[in-house]
């Protein structure tokens, strides 16, 4: 398939680009680089610069038309027509998007409106969106499949729940076919080694481990050990994301050979604490990494665990690299040589 795949000069994207790629597919990256690399670019696939705020860009780009002459396509073969696109562009700091909802608004939602048009108008019938397991809010029940409600605690959650509904509109006015899929917390680098871009100003745990680990911080910020959990720290599923890869690949996969649409959970199923992340990051690393106790942060839950029974059941899909270690000593493996 030729694919669109914006947003993939970033930390996900790349690593999803990197899949297609080994797949056999051609691939097109659309990215503004305003956290992106370009150093997660891969020389057989084309590279335009450029924003999804830029209408007109946008469609240039979606129907082939940008190129090396205009000065911002590089690399790989023409682009169109696409038979898909992958969705990834997007702010992400959840904790940002309550003090800077306006920055969310525009980037999330209306650049995700001007992605939607313009593959209405160019014929893109199936799109891939990196949704969030923020669209579910305070779990009422674990472990958190798709029909939990949904009832976001953050306004990039909300920005990702809504753009959920547009393409549910789409797909019914438009005949677009989409899969969301709700990430819990994507961590590691590819298995293979190949992609070394560090993730920009990182608000996850591992990256900010790593960070202390190698000393870029002084230390992790363990946000409350009075929660119920064994040993008091908060609980989290965190996915790898070269599992992430294959996932989009599969739900591609199936929207395009079904013409369904999906909502769909990627998780490990399984759950870390914080100090277990840190215990394993000190034993793979060798590096004390120090750590301190400080308040709890308001909305963080005690415990978040995905159930991805839907993605096993549907697309085949099941995290197999997503255990702690390999998920440490990939972004170790990272870290340790910048
Ligand atoms: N990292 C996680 O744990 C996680 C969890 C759930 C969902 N997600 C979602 O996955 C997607 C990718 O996340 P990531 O961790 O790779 O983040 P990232 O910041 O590394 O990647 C986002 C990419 O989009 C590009 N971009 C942003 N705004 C753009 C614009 N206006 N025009 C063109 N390009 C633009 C950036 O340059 C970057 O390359 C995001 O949509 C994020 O919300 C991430």
């Amino acid at each position: 398939m030729n694919i669109l795949i914006i947003g993939g000069a970033g930390y996900i994207g790349s690593h999803v680009a990197r899949e297609f790629l080994d797949q056999g597919h051609q691939v097109t990256v659309f990215d503004n680089l305003s956290s992106g690399l370009r150093r997660n670019l891969f020389p057989e696939a084309r590279f335009i610069h450029g924003d999804i705020l830029d209408y007109a860009g946008l469609l240039r780009a979606a129907s082939g038309k940008s190129d090396a002459a205009a000065g911002n396509a590089t690399g790989g073969k023409t682009g169109a027509p696409f038979d898909a696109l992958v969705h990834l562009a997007a702010a992400k700091a959840a904790g940002e998007s309550m003090v800077r909802p306006e920055k969310y608004s525009v980037n999330n939602i209306s650049g995700t409106m001007n992605i939607l048009n313009v593959a209405a108008e160019t014929g893109i019938r199936n799109i891939v969106f990196s949704s969030s397991a923020a669209v579910y809010g305070e779990p009422q029940y674990l472990p958190i499949d798709e029909k939990h409600p949904t009832n976001p605690e953050n306004y990039y959650g909300f920005t990702k729940l809504e753009i959920e509904r547009f393409l549910h509109w789409y797909d019914k006015l438009k005949g677009i076919h989409f899969a969301a899929l709700r990430y819990f917390n994507a961590a590691g680098y590819d298995v293979k080694g190949r992609l070394a871009g560090l993730e920009q100003n990182p608000a996850n745990l591992i990256p900010i481990i790593m960070e202390a680990a190698v000393g870029i911080r002084k230390e992790v910020q363990v946000f409350g050990d009075d929660y119920d959990t064994p040993d008091g720290t908060c609980i989290r599923d965190y996915v790898h994301v070269s599992d992430l890869a294959t996932g989009h690949a599969a739900a591609l996969d199936y929207i395009n050979r079904t013409g369904k649409s999906l909502s769909i959970n990627l998780g490990s199923e399984t759950g870390s604490s914080v100090l277990e992340v840190l215990e394993t990051a000190r034993k793979v690393s060798g590096r004390p990494i120090p750590a301190k106790t400080v308040g709890r942060r308001p909305g963080d839950p005690a415990r978040l665990t995905a159930s991805s029974g839907l993605a096993h059941e549907l697309l085949g899909w099941k995290a197999k690299h997503s255990d702690m270690e390999t998920l440490i000593k990939t972004s170790w493996d990272v870290y340790n040589k910048q």
